[in-house]
């Protein structure tokens, strides 16, 4: 059986899969039922100073899809509206029953070096294994100069988490805002600070839908709406693009990624960790489904890594990045043509539509007066949109006629008037 034992930052834990600070972790009730259910680790709800934030009702929104999944989930939450002190207690006392599991505590306070230091020592007080800052949260925090007011200058991460890595001893990881042109500038910022790894992403700045009775943003709070965080399944592919940015550039590759965005089941925590991600987290999964999806993303990712021969995480992490790439360097000769399983086509004539009105034309309607569907090669470009259309799983697929042609790209290509010329070595 594969070992998903997980040390990241120097912290513990007995699988990758950690909870996010967010709700699952706002207390020693879920935590506990949270590690009885199997989760490896938490980032406990984000602390701020004394007296504690005061959150309003009508708090989430969402984006569901057809079969009443949820796809996307918004919220305009703040960080915990408990005491300090009643969290300090919970986190003692579950640090102390739970050893073998990883606990973090999330944290947010002014940007003044002197509310990083008192709160610091309060945490290690607690045995707790690490700290994470939360640079992310991008609404109501970053209006009183906290969360993503802070992760959207990369001056200022460096600086608190230099704070931070002067006045604890604790791992300090570093949690980054999308909200950003460029993942790189605060990941680098918090390389230069001194973090001990970096974790992405936060939620995105949204508005989640809008209330056309009311015509105020959802989730109306008595007739207004305001700007919120998205998370969930949607946000996944640009958490991916995210991680994978810092796990393949050259001055941020190695260092430690706690993967996080629309995680909900092993094969998303594969595709993390595939990336570069050392642990992963997880929290629009565990509010809609609850504790128990942890299970099948346990025994998922070890059957999957049993299957591969995979024996440990460090077999996986990071076996995508070398191929994760610029455009510039894609094989240009590399041609692919869709293909109609006539045995699995139902007739709906959507791939004809779409290649029709949006793409090259390349797929017929009828054959000897009757609906039939198939592709012409000629006209056909391989683009997929057909193959993503059409409603039956594996009824059209895409086949590659281009082995015998060597490799080329955009580098040397002679539209491209930049193009490097061959030198006579070559
Ligand atoms: C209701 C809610 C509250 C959250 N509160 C916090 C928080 O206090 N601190 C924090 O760092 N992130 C917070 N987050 C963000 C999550 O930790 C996580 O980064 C984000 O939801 C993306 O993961 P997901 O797609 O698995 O939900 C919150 C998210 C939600 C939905
Ligand atoms: S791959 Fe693109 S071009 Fe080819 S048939 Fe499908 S939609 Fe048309
Ligand atoms: S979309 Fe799929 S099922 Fe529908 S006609 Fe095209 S190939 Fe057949």
């Amino acid at each position: 059986m594969a070992d998903l034992r997980t040390t990241f930052a120097g912290i513990k834990s007995p699988n990758p899969f950690w909870l996010a600070s967010a709700p699952p972790t706002d207390k020693e009730y879920n935590v506990v039922r949270a590690f009885k259910a199997g989760w490896g680790g938490v980032v406990w709800k984000t602390l701020g100073e004394d007296p504690p934030v005061v959150n309003v009702t009508s708090r989430y929104g969402a984006w569901h899809d057809g079969d009443r999944r949820v796809m996307g989930l918004n919220n305009i939450e703040l960080i915990t509206d408990r005491p300090l002190e009643v969290n300090l207690r919970e986190i003692k006392q579950v640090k102390r029953d739970w050893a073998d599991r990883a606990l973090v505590v999330s944290l947010m306070v002014p940007c003044e070096e002197n509310a990083w230091k008192k709160i610091l020592p309060l945490v290690e007080d607690t045995g707790a294994d690490g700290i994470e800052l939360n640079f992310g949260c991008p609404h109501g925090m970053s209006e009183r100069g906290m969360g993503a007011a802070v992760g959207q200058v990369p001056e200022y991460v460096e600086m608190v988490t230099r704070w931070c890595k002067q006045h604890t001893r604790m791992p300090v990881i570093v949690k980054l805002t999308p909200n950003i042109s460029n993942i790189l500038g605060p990941a680098r910022a918090a390389k230069a600070g001194g973090a001990d790894a970096v974790s992405l992403i936060n939620t995105i700045n949204s508005i989640m839908s809008v209330n056309l009775d009311v015509m105020a943003p959802e989730p109306v709070v008595d007739g207004k709406g305001t700007h919120g965080g998205y998370c969930g399944p949607a946000v996944k592919p640009i958490a991916l693009n995210m991680v994978a940015e810092i796990a393949r550039t050259a001055d941020t590759r190695g260092m430690p990624i706690s993967g996080i965005g629309g995680i909900t089941t092993w094969r998303d925590a594969a595709e993390f960790i595939a990336l570069g991600a050392g642990s992963v987290q997880v929290c629009t999964a565990a509010m809609v489904y609850g504790f128990k999806v942890v299970e099948e993303m346990i025994d998922g990712l070890a059957n999957w890594m049993d299957e591969k021969g995979y024996k440990t995480l460090d077999d996986v992490r990071g076996l995508a990045v070398p191929n994760v790439t610029d455009w510039q360097y894609l094989n240009i000769n590399h041609d692919l043509k869709a293909r109609i399983n006539q045995d699995k086509c139902i007739e709906c004539g959507r791939c004809h539509i779409a290649c029709e009105d949006t793409s090259h034309q390349a797929i017929t309607k009828e054959k000897d007066g009757k609906r039939h569907f198939e592709v012409v090669d000629e006209n056909c470009v391989g683009c997929n949109l057909c193959m993503i259309a059409c409603p039956v799983p594996e009824c059209i697929t895409m086949e590659s006629v281009s082995d015998h042609l060597p490799y080329a790209n955009w580098t040397t290509h002679p539209n491209n008037p930049m193009r490097k010329m061959p030198t006579a070595a070559e």
